[in-house]
């Protein structure tokens, strides 16, 4: 497909089109069309759409959606699942709710799939996605499979480091058995929890920003006075200072800009130099009258 909007393929609902999108059948698939591929086109592994920003301008290269193709799991043998990077991460908790698998209950609130949750180790109420990896499959650019030990990448909090020019594909993670109903018991009081503390169910990213050592990147933005400061569409939500909202005219260029009022009003004011979560990819739209465009209030 070529000159595909990612406005339907990000979660903030924003974004000019893809020059090319590709959707593998499956990782044989994808191996055949890596393998066929020139050296120097760039390519974006896309999931759910969550954690990531595609400016107005597009994106070149090609987009490869995980999320069909590469979407199974299935189950070796002992409490071990095996994802595909393109598992919705809420999709498997629901199936480890149903084995009677612990470990893995804080999956249920990451709003992407396995593969993203690899990229940056997410995580979420005190656990991270890499404490359950046993091992990973990995493809590079040439369509070259290989299974890879968690010792061989540098993990840290919403950090994976080693094996550039490698994407995840899938992985065996390791959970502990249990009572079925006491994981599915643990699981519902975290989807809680979340409802209670983020915007579940507006169009937003996930954080924006990582938290700083010691702190919370949503604490700072909230004693700030941050919450409710709006550029254009994009607003910094009321309920939790680290997520930004698509209230529904968003472009992402008022998403961009929004992010960088922000980090500067907080750096101004306390000093902490927030780092974004978000990935940012693509090209800026240039502005239609030359002049930047007017923001809201702050
Ligand atoms: N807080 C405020 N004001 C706000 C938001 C938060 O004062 O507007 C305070 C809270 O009262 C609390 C502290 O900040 O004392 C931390 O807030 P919260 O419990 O919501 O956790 P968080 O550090 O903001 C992290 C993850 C979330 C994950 C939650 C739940 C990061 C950047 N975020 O948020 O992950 O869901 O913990 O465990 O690590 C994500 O990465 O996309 C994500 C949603």
């Amino acid at each position: 497909m070529r000159n595909v909007s990612m406005a339907r393929m990000t979660t903030w609902g924003t974004g000019g089109p893809a020059d090319r999108v590709y959707v593998p059948a499956d990782v044989e698939d994808l191996a055949d069309f890596l393998a066929g591929l020139g050296p120097g086109d760039p390519i974006l592994w896309v999931g759910l759409g969550s954690n990531l920003l595609v400016r107005d301008g597009g994106v070149g290269g090609v987009v490869v959606l995980t999320a069909r193709g590469l979407g199974r799991i299935e189950e070796p043998g002992g409490p071990v699942i095996r994802a595909g990077a393109g598992v919705p991460c809420a999709k498997l908790a629901r199936r480890l709710g149903a084995k009677g698998y612990a470990g893995g209950e804080f999956l249920a609130g990451i709003p992407g799939t396995v593969g993203g949750a690899l990229a940056m180790n997410a995580g979420a109420h005190g656990a991270q996605t890499w404490d359950l990896v046993q091992r990973v499959e990995t493809i590079d650019r040439r369509g070259r499979r290989c299974w890879r030990a968690r010792r061989e990448f540098e993990i840290g909090y919403r950090s994976v480091g080693g094996r550039v020019g490698e994407w995840f594909t899938g992985a065996d993670l390791r959970f502990v058995p249990e009572d079925p109903a006491a994981v599915r018991a643990r699981t519902r009081r975290l989807i809680r929890a979340r409802a209670a503390s983020q915007p579940v169910g507006q169009r937003s990213c996930g954080s924006v920003f990582r938290n700083p050592p010691g702190d919370h990147a949503g604490r700072l933005v909230d004693a700030c006075g941050l919450k409710g400061a709006r550029i254009g569409g994009a607003v910094v939500s009321e309920k939790h200072g680290n997520f930004i909202v698509n209230e529904g005219a968003a472009s992402s260029s008022d998403i961009e800009a929004l992010i960088a009022r922000v980090r500067s009003r907080v750096f101004d004011e306390t000093g902490v130099d927030l780092e974004p979560e978000v990935r940012v990819v693509g090209r800026r739209l240039p502005p239609r009258d030359g002049c930047p465009k007017p923001g809201g209030r702050s």
